[in-house]
């Protein structure tokens, strides 16, 4: 066994990325539960430093998040019809029909014909919407502990502010969901270990890390794909106001994990540099979307060798990545302690974005809806 191996079996409990029956295994055996409890133990802090702006930047995002508050039930257009499947199969027709041009002889889905492909996209958007909605309750609860947990005013202040952004944007996922689409899903279990770990963790900075950076860095992307992608005038809408409160917040995190890694070690940094790592697994093992599969009454095993072939799957899933590498570059991460996250991205497929925009820098550009948007 290599070395890189052994770190593979340690950190995410398989040596190899692949291993498709490792991913599948974990499945969500609580799919009835309303209430799910996690142990956590850290320190509440207060500050009795109350100088403001003594982070300048900081005090920055806290100013522009007050001024850029919205209304979910006021500022959408909810009055707006939305017909699921007749955009279901308008937005197959327009990207080609990627999961039917597959060769798919030998699974259970050569028998499927246009009802069940079309039942597939269906389900396929509410599984999606669905896990937005857990993760944005995630990011309610992480930053709600780093209110408590980071030790400087600014910091405290303008979590306070992603706090009520936060729950405005469970609350819109759910609305959607509840009004306009046509079923839940409950939280996949790749996700809720991750939230799991996230919020476990005592020390505050890997709250950010798992949370601001990882989490909200890939919600930023996969928001802005579904934002190109999608025809709906209520959900683009939506979306753009979701995008420029997350680019908020996962410049939040750069600008707090900057400063605070200066003073860590190369052996506390190489800590990071797992916890990065293992959360980019987690959420690439959900992108098989096991759960739809299920409901569709076909066992996911019996697919997934096929799926994992289409050609726009893995530039797609890559794509997912394009915030995440270059914030981890910007904060040191990738060649901290000799290197050793810019291998394992290497290994992902993800290293190319290392050179993009990252979100301390762009998030101006995506803070004021522009009024043709609107
Ligand atoms: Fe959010
Ligand atoms: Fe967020």
């Amino acid at each position: 066994m290599t070395e890189a191996m052994r770190e593979n079996a340690a950190i995410i409990g398989r040596d190899d990325l692949n291993d498709l029956e490792a991913i599948m295994a974990v499945s969500n055996t609580a799919s009835d539960e309303t209430r799910h409890d996690v142990h956590s133990v850290y320190d509440t802090v207060f500050t009795w430093d109350y100088e403001k702006s003594a982070r300048p930047k900081l005090d920055k995002l806290y100013e522009k998040a007050k001024r850029a508050q919205w209304n979910a039930q006021t500022d959408l257009p909810w009055e707006t019809d939305v017909d699921q499947e007749a955009l279901v199969v308008a937005n197959a027709a327009a990207n080609g029909g990627v999961l039917r041009s597959l060769d798919v002889s030998g699974t259970p889905l050569v028998s499927w014909g246009d009802a069940e492909w079309i039942q597939f996209g269906i389900e396929s958007q509410n599984w999606t919407l669905s896990q937005f909605m857990h993760g944005e309750q995630g990011a309610l609860v992480c930053t709600a502990k780093i209110v408590e947990s980071v030790p400087w005013i600014d910091a405290k202040y303008y979590a306070s502010t992603q706090v009520m952004d936060e729950a405005r944007h469970v609350e819109v996922f759910s609305k959607y969901l509840d009004d306009k689409l046509s079923g839940h899903y409950p939280i996949n279990a790749h996700l809720r270990l991750l939230l799991d770990d996230i919020i476990e963790d005592s020390r505050w900075d890997m709250t950010y890390l798992g949370m601001q950076i990882m989490v909200e860095g890939l919600a930023l992307a996969a928001f802005g794909f579904m934002y190109q992608m999608t025809t709906e005038p209520l959900l683009k809408k939506m979306l753009r106001y979701v995008m420029s409160d997350e680019s908020r917040h996962v410049a939040f995190g750069v600008l707090s994990l900057q400063e605070h890694y200066q003073d860590l070690t190369a052996a506390e940094l190489r800590d990071r540099q797992e916890f990065a790592f293992e959360a980019a697994v987690r959420m690439r093992d959900r992108f098989l979307q096991q759960e739809v599969w299920d409901r569709m009454g076909i066992d996911p095993k019996s697919v997934a060798p096929v799926l994992l072939q289409a050609p726009e799957r893995e530039m797609f899933q890559n794509i997912l990545f394009s915030k995440i590498v270059p914030n981890c570059k910007k904060l040191g991460l990738l060649d901290a302690a000799d290197g050793w996250l810019r291998t394992k991205f290497t290994e992902l497929g993800v290293i190319g974005f290392e050179d993009w925009a990252d979100t301390g820098e762009e998030y101006e550009s995506m803070q004021e809806v522009p009024a043709e948007e609107v």
